[in-house]
C-alpha cells in the first residue's frame, strides 16, 4: 500500500507527514498546494524519483536541506506513494498517478538542482 511505502519518508517527514522544521518540510497540509499549481503534479512526482536540493520555503519557513531520490522504488510504489500524498489533499478532479507516468518520468533523469529549478519554474501561493 501507499502507507507502507511511505515508511520510507517518515523518518524525515514525519509519520503524519507533519514535517520536522526548519529540517524537514512538512507533507500533509502542503501537497495540494503543489498539486494546485500548473506543473505541480509532474513536479510533485519529480522531486520523490530524483530528490531534491537547495532553499525551498513551504508555509512562510525556509529549508535549504538535500533530500535524496527514490529512484530504487519501483513504478508501482511510486505511484502509491504518490496517491497517498495525495489523499492528504489534491485538488478536485485529481487524476491518480499511474506507474506508466512513472516509467515516463524515468526517461529524463534529473539532477536534485535540477528539481529545485523545476519548483522555481510554479507559481507557488
Ligand atoms: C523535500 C517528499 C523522503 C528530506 C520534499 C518535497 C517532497 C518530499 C514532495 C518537496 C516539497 C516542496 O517542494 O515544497 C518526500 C517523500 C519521501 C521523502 C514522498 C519518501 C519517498 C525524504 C527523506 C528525507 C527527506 C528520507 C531525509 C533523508 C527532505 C528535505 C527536503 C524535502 C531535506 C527539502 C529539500 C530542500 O531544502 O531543498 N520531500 N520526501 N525526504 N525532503 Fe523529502
Amino acid at each position: 500500500t501507499g502507507k507502507e511505502v511511505y515508511a520510507n519518508c517518515q523518518g524525515c517527514h514525519g509519520p503524519q507527514g507533519e514535517g520536522n522544521p526548519p529540517a524537514f518540510p512538512p507533507l500533509k497540509g502542503h501537497v495540494e498546494s503543489l498539486l494546485r499549481a500548473e506543473g505541480g503534479r509532474t513536479y510533485l512526482l519529480l522531486a520523490v524519483l530524483y530528490g531534491l536540493q537547495g532553499p525551498i520555503q513551504v508555509g512562510g519557513q525556509a529549508y535549504n536541506g538535500v533530500m535524496p531520490g527514490f529512484a530504487w522504488l519501483s513504478d508501482e510504489d511510486l505511484a502509491l506513494l504518490l496517491n497517498h500524498l495525495a489523499a492528504w489533499g489534491a485538488p478536485q478532479g485529481f487524476r491518480p498517478y499511474t506507474p506508466e507516468e512513472v516509467a515516463e518520468a524515468r526517461k529524463t533523469p534529473l539532477a536534485p538542482e535540477e528539481v529545485l529549478r523545476r519548483r522555481q519554474a510554479l507559481r507557488l501561493p
